[in-house]
């Protein structure tokens, strides 16, 4: 029997946040300094995950996604991965990485039973990549991408978050990876995750876009696209004692860019795409360039509602059933999981959240989510 929320979507996709620690600082995702994360006793044991997943796969779960943080920065995940593919049900396991530790790891990921990953890859230019990410370095997550490749983990997935000034002016260069490589690359418009203050510690990246022609602090101006008028709403000012060292809310405002405007930059360039198939349980729509060996995709999830077609909930690391990326509401699992809940417990609490996952985000009336960094909810 699947699960089907309140509005007649079958829910059979479920993404699972193993850390929320990270080897990168990302600067839409994470402050620098003073990331938040759970003590280790919050963070949910194996075993507890594995039987989250069982209970899911027996309500109709066929999809299962590791996320972070970063994954792989989790001792023995492996084992989990093992784990994992083993539960009868799941048809398709993949992961999400930034690719720092695949050169060390994708061979036992694949034997263990991985089907495929998706890495994120913003710039093709090392001293940008120091700006961006601010740990790790582009060699090894270039040589990650290769191990990848050679185990065997494919569809291999390349996510761009596009950010004008910043890294906008490669969209042309990634783009053209896909026509030698049979990579899927794809760009996703940058999203409000709890989005805060900006300060000192951003220097290098402030820099890198300026550089660039961006006015990154100071005079905000609105978007090309006009139809995101009111997607102006959702910028706030930060409040006082908002997390610092990474973008706020003026600074995403100037650096938003549309999936809409990126195609056409790389039509320009490269020529028309047609429309082209690749495996998603996600929100990305396919292209490919002529005679292409890859394909592009674009992300769109702010200029273009994916919700109606919506098929995921996610489990925190910390153990929280979230029924919804872009909305606060959550359910805990870790409470009832160490106090002794049946199996028919567990399922009921999936069931219960499952009718109470929204029709949709309301971030064009100004409702973006404000409990959890990006990092601890696994994008
Ligand atoms: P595939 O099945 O390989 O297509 O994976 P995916 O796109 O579901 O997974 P991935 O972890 O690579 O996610 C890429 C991006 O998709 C995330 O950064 C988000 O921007 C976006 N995304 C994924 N799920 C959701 C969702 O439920 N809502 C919204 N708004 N965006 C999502
Ligand atoms: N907006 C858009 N994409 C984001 N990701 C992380 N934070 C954001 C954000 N604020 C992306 C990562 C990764 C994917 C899971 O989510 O780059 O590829
Ligand atoms: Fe780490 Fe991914 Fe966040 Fe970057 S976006 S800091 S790689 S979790």
């Amino acid at each position: 029997m699947p699960m089907i929320d309140s509005f007649g979507r079958v829910i059979d996709y479920l993404r699972v946040s193993v850390t929320d620690r990270c080897n990168f600082r990302c600067v839409y995702c994470m402050p620098e300094e003073g990331a938040p994360i759970a003590p280790k006793e919050e963070i949910l044991i194996y075993e507890e995950i594995v039987r989250l997943l069982r209970i899911g796969a027996e309500l109709g779960v066929r999809k299962v996604r590791l996320t972070g943080g970063e994954p792989l920065v989790r001792r023995d995940i492996v084992t989990l991965v093992q784990q994992v593919a083993a539960i009868p049900g799941i048809e398709d396991l993949s992961l999400t990485t930034n690719g720092f530790l695949l050169p060390r790891y994708a061979r036992e990921l694949a034997d263990a039973g991985l089907h495929r990953v998706n890495i994120s890859l913003d710039t093709l230019r090392p001293e940008r990549f120091r700006a961006i990410a601010r740990r790790g370095n582009l060699e090894d997550v270039l040589a990650g991408i290769d191990a990848a490749r050679e185990a065997g983990l494919t569809p291999l997935k390349i996510n761009m978050v596009v950010m004008r000034g910043a890294n906008d002016d490669e969209v042309v260069s990634f783009a053209r990876l896909s026509l030698e490589s049979p990579l899927d690359i794809r760009f996703i418009e940058l999203m409000p995750i709890n989005w805060s203050a900006g300060d000192e510690g951003m220097r290098d990246f402030f820099a890198l876009s300026a550089s660039n022609g961006a006015k990154p602090s100071g005079n905000i101006t609105l978007y090309a696209n006009d139809s995101l008028a009111s997607f102006k709403q959702l910028f706030r000012q930060p409040a006082p004692g908002e997390q610092r060292g990474m973008l706020n809310a003026a600074q995403m405002r100037c650096m938003f860019i549309s999936a809409a405007e990126i195609r056409h930059r790389i039509e320009e360039a490269c020529g028309a795409m047609e429309p082209a198939s690749v495996i998603t349980n996600g929100p990305a729509s396919s292209f490919r360039l002529p005679g292409a060996v890859g394909t592009i995709s674009f992300i769109s999830q702010i200029t273009n509602d994916i919700c109606e077609r919506c098929n995921r909930m996610r489990i925190t690391a910390d153990g929280f059933l979230r029924p919804c990326l872009m909305a606060d509401g959550e359910v805990d699992m870790r409470t009832p999981l160490r106090s002794g809940a049946t199996d028919e417990e567990i399922r009921r609490l999936f069931l219960l959240t499952v009718r109470h996952k929204p029709r949709e985000h309301r971030l064009e009336d100004g409702l973006a989510p404000t409990g959890r960094n990006m990092s601890q909810i696994g994008g």
